[in-house]
């Protein structure tokens, strides 16, 4: 069996908004509500969990109805970090067994596609944990005190996505060690496995340049018109040729040719 547990605990505070980010209309739907169908229309997921906000679970149990989202197990209040959210999840799905495939995903990444989420559901047969990433096309520097100190290969590099992927056991067991850690710091959740459990391999799987987080006001702008393209779940942009012709629809409506 495979679990999708939705980060939504966060409150958005780069955005600055009077409610939390994933409960912004994009495309004339919550963000949340288009995380969500994308989780339930695809058939190797069989539960959906939601983390949310404190005082904000009655709103998803509305948007889940309303949209029809069947899968939906439970809507949990997340904790205080991305982290204790991701813990909280685990605490609770414990009663599932750990036979389970759990992915984490960001609520706010409302442009995940089946392709990705199948993807990390067939990489849990042979790997116990898998990541997301995309390339950098930016170079990536380390600073200090606004200061470059290193800039690291970019063709090592990738920026990380969602969803997360484990074997049940696997995630919960990186915690455990984790929780002896009096300087536990971590953002994510693979981070916490790369960390406690070094000997486990970190499968990586392509993402896409469309699963972007909506982060800071500009990307609700960005994400709204990449609803607008026909298809989300094309496969990668460059080496689309459907993709690209729309690309090139667009580049004549905009020069008038
Ligand atoms: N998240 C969570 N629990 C938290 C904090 C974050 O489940 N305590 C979730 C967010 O709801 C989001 C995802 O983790 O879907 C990615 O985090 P981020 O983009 O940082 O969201 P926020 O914490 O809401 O944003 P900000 O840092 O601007 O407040």
């Amino acid at each position: 069996r495979t679990a999708a547990v939705i980060l939504a605990g966060g409150v958005g505070e780069r955005i600055g908004l009077s409610i939390p980010k994933q409960l912004l209309k994009i495309a004339g739907k919550p963000i949340i509500e288009h995380t969500l169908a994308e989780f339930e229309s695809c058939s190797e997921v069989d539960e959906i969990v939601v983390m949310m906000t404190e005082g904000y679970t009655d709103e998803i149990e509305k948007i889940a109805k309303k949209a029809g989202i069947s899968k939906l197990s439970r809507v949990m209040t997340g904790g205080s970090s991305r982290n204790e959210t991701t813990k909280k999840a685990i605490a609770a799905l414990g009663e599932s067994g750990d036979e389970l495939k759990v992915l984490f995903h960001d609520a706010v990444r409302p442009l995940v596609s089946e392709r990705i989420i199948v993807d990390c559901v067939t990489a849990l047969d042979e790997y116990s944990a898998v990541d997301v990433a995309i390339p950098s096309a930016d170079t990536i520097i380390v600073t200090e005190n606004d200061c470059i100190t290193a800039i690291p290969d970019r063709s090592k590099l990738r920026r990380g996505q969602t969803p997360q992927a484990f074997q049940l056991s696997t995630i919960r067991r990186a915690y455990e060690v984790a929780s002896d850690d009096p300087d536990f710091k971590a953002t994510d959740d693979c981070g916490v496995v790369l960390k406690y459990l070094p000997e486990v391999p970190i499968y990586v799987v392509h993402g896409d340049d469309h699963n972007m987080k909506v982060t800071e006001p500009v990307d609700i702008f960005i994400a709204d018109k990449l609803f607008q393209l026909a298809s989300h779940n094309a496969p990668r942009p460059s080496d689309d040729a459907a993709y690209r012709r729309l690309l090139e629809g667009k580049v004549l409506v905009v020069f008038g040719g």
